[in-house]
């Protein structure tokens, strides 16, 4: 569209004047053929579904067997977050601190500026109008992306609240957060396009965000996080930085409610890096002599937790999003059934294989492998193959409300009252499987100093040990250092802050076998940090916090040894002065604003270590 051309007619129920301007500013940079205002109708989204299936980015799954399910395959440049494209443009260096990539705004505006003049030459211009949170709660937050993708469109029709009834909300001069994304890839004349337009070059991808003006530009991918601006743009990096000022939390993390058989609901919220275990624990189905007796888990939310104090001091949380996009691999009947559930109907698949039936495969799914199928990136295979069938960081879109066990309240807009934080990595030795932290401080330090092997999810080191501060490293939107000055302070204004517990469920022996079996039996462990933040456990103390004796663990229906148990919980000394001198190398990094508490309670650590036996085990 020429700006010479009249403008494009915006939707009757916009009248915010600054969206207003900023769209006529961006047809004219952008440069679209055409544009379209997201309605958030079921419509709307049919229409795209079917329009990506005739130009080949949507494999139409079988809907006998897959009701309302699509497959799209990503190019193989585009296949996760990347963290070493995605930075932070505070207008200070040192607000960014020294855990993220920084530019100066003004410098990355030039170079941005020029990647999204033209960018959407040959393709719609879509807007879509979003709310981060129920629409209306005084915790959510809105939010406008514009993308020239299809397949962002139909993805956050499912993870967001979207549509005409958040621009009534938003009204004449309400805020939003301005979400700038391109894949990069202009149909100049004689470009032809593809099934995932990208800009398959690395350094040619951009995920930029400009925290004092509250905006998020994205270049050069479609996928995930690097393009679902609401999710780890918006409601992790955008938001930590309006937390803080604003004295709430805006955390990477699951929120799920545990019902005991007196039928009072307990809510936690647990953070575990990318692929750490979120979906899982969210969606626990607990072992059967717990169920019978009345016990229960819920689902709120899988992945981004925003949590506010109210007046009285009590803290409640939102689940910002409205759907999973969730990790495939792995997701069976056993480990996930209500994830499997979930995804029955109206989900998109991303990346996994696709069987001869129009089903879905990946590794770790339920039976046997199919004798033949099409891999990820669309060439055939099968089980003798040496390559994986679907890509480890390929996942699923579905409406949360598709969860079997999604949580009565989960579209609160008060949100849930939180009693536990827990915090957990992804470690095959030192770390027990499970502690309680002191008091407030104790649990701050635990978590900032929380170590994880790596995933998939992000490029990197897969299986190197990073530490990953509160799970929130790839997604803080400001000094690391100030993050945990803010999580300490946070917890001194609350009469009564919730108990934080960490948790390992990835020891491994010897042989490299987990020693611990998760998944559903995690609610062993889970029951026991219930009871412990009301006070109705015992435990023992520790040279790490308190642990739960053997006894103190509900067994029924698990035959696991107290020998068992004790290797899990174990500390050996001489790790784990290892593992806090290690701690170290993230201090010395945050060193200009690291809150004094932590190194004096690593003071604390080491003398506690030092007065225990030099391997310390239940006794
Ligand atoms: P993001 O969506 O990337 O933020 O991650 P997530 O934390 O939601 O990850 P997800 O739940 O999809 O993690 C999946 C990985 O964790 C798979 O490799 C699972 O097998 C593994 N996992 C989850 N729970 C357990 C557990 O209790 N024990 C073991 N051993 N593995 C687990
Ligand atoms: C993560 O990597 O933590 C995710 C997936 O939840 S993405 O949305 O792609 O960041
Ligand atoms: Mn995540």
């Amino acid at each position: 569209m020429s700006a010479t051309e009249t403008r494009p007619t915006t939707p009757e129920a916009l009248s915010n004047t600054e969206a207003i301007a900023w769209f006529n500013e961006l047809v004219e940079l952008l440069k679209p053929s055409a544009v379209r205002w997201c309605d958030g109708s079921q419509a709307e989204y049919d229409e795209l579904c079917q329009q990506m299936v005739d130009s080949g980015t949507f494999i139409k799954l079988n809907q006998d067997k897959r009701p309302g399910c699509f497959l799209a395959r990503s190019h193989p440049s585009d296949v996760a977050r990347v963290e070493d494209r995605t930075y932070i443009c505070s207008i200070a260096k040192g607000d960014a601190g020294p855990t993220n990539n920084w530019m100066a705004p003004k410098e990355m505006k030039g170079i941005l500026n020029e990647k999204f003049d033209g960018a959407m030459a040959g393709r719609t211009m879509y807007v879509i109008p979003f709310s981060m949170g129920p629409i209306g709660s005084d915790i959510a937050k809105i939010g406008i992306q514009i993308t020239d993708s299809p397949y962002v469109v139909v993805n956050m029709k499912i993870m967001t609240r979207m549509g005409t009834p958040v621009l009534e909300a938003l009204g004449e001069t309400g805020e939003f957060i301005k979400c700038l994304h391109s894949v990069g890839m202009p149909l100049h004349a004689g470009v032809e396009d593809v099934a995932w337009p990208c800009s398959p070059d690395p350094k040619d991808k951009y995920i930029v965000h400009f925290p004092e003006e509250r905006s998020i530009m994205s270049y050069g991918s479609g996928y995930g996080g690097n393009a679902l601006l609401g999710k780890k743009c918006l409601a992790l990096r955008i938001a930590s930085v309006m937390a803080r000022e604003e004295g709430w939390l805006a955390e990477h993390m699951l929120i799920s409610g545990v019902k005991d058989p007196t039928g009072k609901t307990t809510y936690v919220a647990a953070a575990f890096p990318s692929q750490c275990g979120k979906t899982n624990f969210a969606m626990l189905v607990p072992p059967k002599e717990f169920l019978d007796e009345g016990w229960d888990v819920t689902c709120v939310g899988d992945d981004i937790a925003w949590i506010k104090p109210n007046d009285d001091g009590q803290i409640y949380a939102i689940n910002p999003e409205a759907g999973f996009f969730g990790v495939a691999p792995g997701t069976n009947m056993k480990t996930n059934p209500n994830a499997m559930k979930a995804i029955e109907t109206n989900t998109i698949y991303t990346n996994v294989a696709l069987t001869d039936d129009g089903d879905v495969w990946w590794e770790g799914m339920d039976g046997e492998p199919p004798a033949h199928a099409i891999d990820w990136q669309g060439n055939d295979w099968t089980p003798d193959s040496d390559k994986k069938a679907a890509h480890p960081n390929s996942r699923f879109t579905a409406p949360l409300d598709q969860c079997p066990t999604v949580d009565e309240r989960y579209d609160d807009p008060n949100g849930v009252p939180i009693s536990a934080f827990i915090f957990g990595g992804r470690r095959s030795t030192t770390v027990p499987l499970v502690h309680q932290s002191f008091n407030w401080a104790f649990g701050v330090y635990s978590a900032a100093t929380m170590g994880s092997e790596m995933t998939a999810a992000a490029f990197g080191n897969i299986g190197k040990v990073r530490r990953d501060p509160l799970a929130m490293l790839p997604f803080i939107g400001y000094h690391m250092g100030d993050y945990l000055g803010h999580w300490l302070d946070f917890g001194r204004h609350i009469p009564n802050p919730p108990r934080i517990f960490n948790v390992n469920w990835f020891r491994k022996d010897e042989d490299g076998n987990f020693i611990w079996p998760g998944f559903g039996d995690n609610m062993r462990i889970l029951k026991w940090i219930v009871d412990r933040a009301h006070g109705r456990t015992s435990s023992t103390e520790s040279p790490l916090g308190w642990m739960p004796r053997y006894e103190d663990i509900d067994w029924r229906g698990l035959d696991f040894s107290r020998e068992q148990f004790d290797t899990l919980m174990s500390t050996d000394r001489e790790q784990w002065l290892q593992e806090i001198a290690s701690h170290d190398d993230l201090f010395f990094q945050l060193y200009d604003r690291l809150p004094k508490e932590l190194t004096f309670i690593r003071e604390l650590l080491v003398s506690g270590l030092w007065r225990s036996p030099e391997h310390w085990e239940m006794k």
